[in-house]
């Protein structure tokens, strides 16, 4: 019988403090998120430097209560695996500065994780059955990807977003309608009242890049829809906005991977990142992944939003390949997928 190997991990890249143990790289046995959303709520949005105040504040607190939850103390952690990039770079600072000193003081190993890579791991939490190679679709706050995940922290691009990412969108339409911050939820709910045929927007592509997106445009026609209705003194349907503008989202992200899964024929495929959490996606893909005879994995909402137990698995299995990070580890917060 093997040990068991117990990594923490620690996440602090944008608004989410948080720290989480995870045994084998599978099995969670805790995950601590403390959120700043109220905080960020009356600015419209992510406001970097109270954020990274807030996770000063908080980390310490954050990852004593994810130990004890574990029922385990500092000792017994086999490696610390801390995100060091994409995200905020003054965020990012205390997650890697806090990994850093528990590192130093308990005498343990400390591995580097890629933000992505950790939205990717999620997959992994639930869903003992999920092995690479597989194709995953990655939509977060800043990141719209299409990946092969050719082994574990081994990926190939396939296509990425050419300006705006898709939570980004959400984000900034739902700020156009009212709904606040952060957007991707509040549409999410807003678009189960509404007709999602009621208002054709674009579904954009990206000439002679098939697999790229671009949702600038979609933006842009919903902010000149709201323009127009206002300069004609239209009302406008918040409800209808919001489920037609998720729809022209949803079809342009399920027809480029159902594509793909046609094109490489993968028999399983994944969604990441925060808007994996998105209803009408998540459905959406699973029809289209059953069709194309692949099976679908998503991690459950609360692993597809930033949480630091997607970060220990992705950090296990950097740490059972070698990977180790020294005391010279620094915030990247323009990190590309793939580097070390
Ligand atoms: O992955 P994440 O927590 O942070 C980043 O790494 O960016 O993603 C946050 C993004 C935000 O843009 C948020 O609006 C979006 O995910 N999001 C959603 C939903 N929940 C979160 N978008 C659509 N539908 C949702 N239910
Ligand atoms: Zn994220």
């Amino acid at each position: 019988m093997l040990k068991d190997i117990l990594i923490l991990g620690i996440e602090s890249s944008c608004d989410e403090t948080a720290a989480a143990v995870v045994r084998n790289g599978r099995e969670v046995l805790s995950n601590i998120i403390s959120s700043q959303v109220p905080l960020h709520t009356i600015y419209g949005g992510v406001v970097p430097e109270i954020a990274s105040r807030k996770h000063v504040e908080k980390v310490i607190p954050v990852i004593r209560e994810a130990l004890q939850e574990a029922g385990v103390t500092l000792q017994d952690i086999d490696a610390v695996a801390v995100t060091y990039g994409p995200g905020l770079v003054g965020a990012l600072l205390v997650g890697v500065s806090a990994a850093k000193g528990l590192a130093y003081a308990a005498k343990k190993p400390l591995v580097g994780v890629h933000h992505i890579e950790g939205h990717v791991a999620a997959n992994y939490l639930e869903h003992p059955d999920l092995t690479p190679p597989f194709g995953c679709l990655v939509v977060s706050g800043g990141h719209t990807h299409l990946v092969e995940v050719e082994d574990y922290g081994k990926f190939s691009m396939i296509g990425r977003t050419r300006d705006d990412a898709a939570g980004e969108a959400f984000d900034k339409v739902a700020r156009a309608i009212g709904l606040g911050y952060p957007g991707g939820p509040k549409i999410d709910r807003k678009a189960k009242e509404g007709n999602p045929l009621a208002i054709p927007f674009p579904k954009a592509s990206v000439d002679g890049a098939f697999y790229d997106f671009s949702f600038s445009g979609l933006k842009s026609a919903v902010l000149n829809y709201l323009n127009h209705a206002k300069m004609q003194g239209l009302s406008v349907n918040d409800a209808d906005l919001a489920a037609s503008f998720q729809k022209a989202v949803v079809d342009v992200l399920t027809e480029k991977s159902a594509a793909l899964i046609r094109e490489r024929g993968y028999r399983r495929f994944a969604a990441a990142g925060g808007v994996a959490s998105n209803s009408a996606l998540r459905e959406s893909l699973k029809t289209a992944c059953e069709k194309e005879g692949a099976a679908f994995y998503a991690p459950s909402p609360i692993f597809c939003t930033d949480n630091a137990a997607m970060i220990a698995c992705a950090g296990y299995y950097e740490y059972i390949a070698g990977a180790r990070a020294d005391l010279a580890l620094n915030a990247v917060p323009n990190l590309k997928l793939g580097e070390r």
